[in-house]
């Protein structure tokens, strides 16, 4: 009977990883940009030569995709890609997905075989924010698109007149807020180099952005402004260092004035799963840090004077949330 139920338990995880097979099937495609090759019927070494790539290897990756059902084969023995693959894991495609499986497979995955070796010796390893940071910037570009419209409804709501986006990546709520309320002035911080002059492009002159990091903005800023907004960034600070993060945010805003973050929260109702996975990316980094609790963020912003007003899932399965925050005094 023991032998029967290992024999089942066996099956039960091959068949549950099934799922990873067409995760890595779809990294690799997109990676090399495949499915784009194999958009129209083509013959598996026409690609091979035409992208330089390795043909039993091209040949493996194909039948694989016969298989989890990303790839057709012609009765000539041709072979074409599903259009949704086309569509959603091209590199060049508009819609495409793509980079979650990148930042999955490159990053996530990675860190988190790690942890063995991590959690005997209790180090830590470093989070490359150079290698990464264009593929952290693009796939926050995903979840923008589910954040962009409460944010714009808060500003809506708020009316400000000055905004100042912080870690503002590719800048893409930005030029939403450009787009909409044209008369709101703007400015943009962000630390990475290539992530700035790409948010520079994107916003075509009509918001200055700073190339630097944050605190040093606040530190040398000698204005006030309406909102200030921090999305998908509170992960960069120490929790013990959030709650002076929240007052150096505080000293620059106007009274009245609000905080938006975007941030998964822990312990929160929605996307569990997910939240306590990427938590858990961030601990086996020395330069990432624990996702905060709603508790965390009311108790340290309310030192900074901060009270939170609104918590609103973004994406459920995520755990993603916009919290947002008013200047009390
Ligand atoms: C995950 S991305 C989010 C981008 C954008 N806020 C969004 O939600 O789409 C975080 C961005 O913050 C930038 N960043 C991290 N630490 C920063 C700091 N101390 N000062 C300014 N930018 C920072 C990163 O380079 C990255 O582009």
């Amino acid at each position: 009977m023991s032998e029967l139920n290992r024999f089942i338990h066996a099956r039960h995880w091959m068949k549950s990883n099934e799922n990873f097979l067409t995760t890595w099937h779809a990294h690799v495609g997109y990676k090399l940009d495949l499915f784009h090759h194999f958009a129209e019927n083509t013959s598996v070494s026409q690609v091979a030569d035409h992208c330089s790539i390795d043909l039993p290897l091209l040949n493996r990756w194909v039948e694989v995709g016969l298989e989890v059902g990303h790839l057709k084969k012609s009765v000539r023995g041709k072979i074409k890609a599903k259009k949704k693959m086309v569509k959603y894991a091209s590199a060049q495609s508009s819609e495409s997905v793509g980079i979650l499986l990148r930042e999955m497979m490159e990053l996530h995955i990675p860190a988190l075989l790690e942890y063995p070796e991590l959690m005997k010796s209790g180090e830590r390893i470093t989070y490359l924010e150079d290698k990464f940071a264009e593929v952290v910037a693009e796939t926050s570009t995903l979840l923008e698109k589910a954040a962009v419209g409460p944010v714009l409804k808060w500003i809506k709501k708020e009316q400000p007149n000055s905004i100042v986006d912080m870690g503002c990546g590719y800048g893409g709520y930005l030029k939403n807020i450009h787009d909409r309320f044209p008369d709101i002035q703007l400015q943009g911080v962000e630390i990475n180099k290539q992530v700035c002059e790409k948010a520079e492009a994107a916003l075509g002159g009509a918001v200055p952005v700073y190339n630097g990091d944050m605190v040093e903005f606040i530190e040398s800023f000698n204005n006030k402004v309406d909102l200030v907004m921090a999305h998908n960034l509170l992960y960069y600070f120490p929790k013990e260092e959030r709650e002076g993060l929240y007052t150096k945010i505080s000293r620059i805003l106007n009274k009245g004035g609000s905080v938006t973050f975007i941030t998964p929260v822990m312990g929160a109702k929605y996307g569990q799963t997910f939240t306590t996975a990427f938590n858990t990316f961030m601990t086996v980094h020395d330069n990432l840090y624990p996702l905060p609790t709603l508790d965390e963020i009311k108790r340290d912003s309310k030192k900074a004077k901060l009270k939170v007003k609104e918590v609103t899932p973004l994406i459920k399965e995520g755990g993603w949330y916009l919290v947002t925050l008013r200047k009390t005094k």
